[in-house]
């Protein structure tokens, strides 16, 4: 053998030694994959980001008290709807329901919460820019909790005056402001409103805000706990054996959530989503009034009364997110909040009003990947078999794990 043949067939002795090395310690996954691996994991879950809006996010008292507001079925016309009722506890405060039933029937489906406070936008159609202005809109809403800011912010004075006082100070004197009054709620409570001094109006709107923030620091505590996917990466980036931790169609699922089925795209990062919007040809439900998605979404957050920019933030003005919203792009039409997959198998029926009823009639969507009833879908036709269909359900199934109440003590997630 020559000095020369002899070289290469050491060198690529060699190499082949070494990249057996390299992929038997990553398992049979590239380097990219495990990459991939690592950003969909809870490793990479970044710390929840501040709230500049919202001054008492993070304070321990201001979050004991939402979390009793949040379960208060007093904040509701009849007495029997809180935000509790529709966001259950035991069901990943979800309900599982095609649309939400609150004194009425809303026109989208619940949505989780876990993990939301990092997202820019709240709803399906992205038109709130914090939780603390989202909690607000349910309260008002004539379909969900049906009451009135005047009547919330009495039962803040007699039932939370001492838990109130200590997080947010003095509560405003209430006596003469009427049971009822708002400026949107049936037609004797805006007269009522109406018929209210404009200092007594921001009193009561300033109580109505702060219930917002309280029940914002709540939320913003509960957070995406460890599923069997992230068992898998942990083992995999510590070089441990991850046979049996997965099963093979389970494995064989997440490859192609990560390959061929173009997943990743939108749902990435450890929540599996990029708080973005994006119209994905879901159908509309019938009987229900033509919904615009983020185009109407984007313009409501820049003109929401509790916006970022409003006085009733405690942003001062600096509101990086509302100062780079787009609207009137006809790319929005239709376009909703890619949601997080975390749990997903859990939570039938899907999408933003319940039109698909399962994760096989989800799968089939994106494998036919139909033509938007508005606007334009971003997807193309997958053309994946049955049996790698079925494999992409078993890999959600995956990504179930407990809600973890972070950053508190004394917070119980109620039960
Ligand atoms: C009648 C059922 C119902 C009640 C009551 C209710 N919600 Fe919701 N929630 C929904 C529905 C439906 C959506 C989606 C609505 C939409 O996008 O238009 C939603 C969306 C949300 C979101 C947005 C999550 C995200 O990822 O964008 C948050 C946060 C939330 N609700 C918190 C609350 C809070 C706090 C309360 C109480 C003040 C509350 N909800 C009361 C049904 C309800
Ligand atoms: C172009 C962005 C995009 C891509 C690519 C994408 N999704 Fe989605 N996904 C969304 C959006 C947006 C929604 C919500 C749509 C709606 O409700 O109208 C959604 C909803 C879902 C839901 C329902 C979740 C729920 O709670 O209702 C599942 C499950 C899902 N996607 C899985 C997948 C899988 C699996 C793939 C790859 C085959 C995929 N998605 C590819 C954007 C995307």
């Amino acid at each position: 053998m020559c000095f020369h043949r002899l070289l290469i067939t050491v060198t690529a002795t060699l190499v082949s030694a070494i990249v057996a090395t390299a992929s038997s310690g990553l398992q049979g996954w590239s380097v990219a994959d495990v990459a991939m691996l690592q950003s969909l994991s809870l490793r990479d879950l970044e710390p929840l980001p501040p709230d500049p809006g919202n001054r008492v996010a993070d304070d321990a008292r201001a979050a004991a008290l939402g979390e009793r507001l949040f379960f208060d079925t007093r904040l509701s016309a009849n007495g029997r709807v809180a935000c509790g009722t529709c966001h259950l506890a035991d069901r990943d405060f979800q309900d599982g329901l095609p649309l939400g039933q609150g004194v009425g029937t809303t026109a989208k489906r619940t949505m989780p919460i876990a993990g939301m406070a990092r997202a820019p936008f709240l709803f399906w159609d992205g038109r709130k820019d914090s939780q603390w202005a989202q909690a607000l809109g349910p309260l008002e809403s004539a379909v969900e909790h049906g009451g009135t800011r005047a009547q919330y912010a009495r039962v803040v004075m007699e039932h939370y005056r001492a838990e109130y006082e200590a997080v947010f100070g003095a509560l405003p004197d209430l006596a003469a402001v009427p049971a009822a009054a708002g400026p949107s709620g049936d037609t004797a409570s805006v007269t009522a409103w109406n018929g209210l001094s404009v200092s007594q109006r921001r009193d009561v709107t300033r109580v109505f805000t702060n219930i917002g923030k309280a029940i914002a620091a709540y939320e913003r505590r509960l957070d995406v706990g460890p599923s069997r996917f992230d068992g898998f990466v942990d083992a995999l980036l510590t070089r441990r054996p991850t046979a049996g931790l997965l099963t093979s169609d389970e494995v064989a699922g997440l490859k192609l959530f990560i390959g061929k089925g173009h997943c990743t795209e939108c749902h990435n990062g450890p929540l599996f989503t990029n708080y973005e919007f994006h119209n994905t040809g879901v159908p509309a439900r019938t009987g229900l009034p033509v919904d615009g998605g983020r185009l109407a979404g984007a313009a409501a957050a820049l003109q929401d009364e509790f916006s970022c920019r409003s006085e009733w933030s405690d942003a001062a003005g600096r509101c990086p997110e509302l100062d780079y919203v787009i609207t009137g792009d006809r790319a929005q039409q239709r376009a909703y909040k890619v949601p997080s997959l975390r749990n997903v198998a859990e939570r039938p029926p899907y999408m933003h009003a319940g039109q698909l009823a399962t994760l096989a009639d989800v799968l089939d969507h994106y494998n036919r990947a139909p033509a938007a009833p508005l606007g334009h879908s971003e997807l193309h036709p997958l053309r994946l078999e049955t049996g790698e269909l079925r494999q992409l359900e078993r890999f959600l199934g995956t990504l179930t794990g407990p809600v973890r109440v972070s950053g508190a003590v004394g917070i119980r997630t109620p039960r």
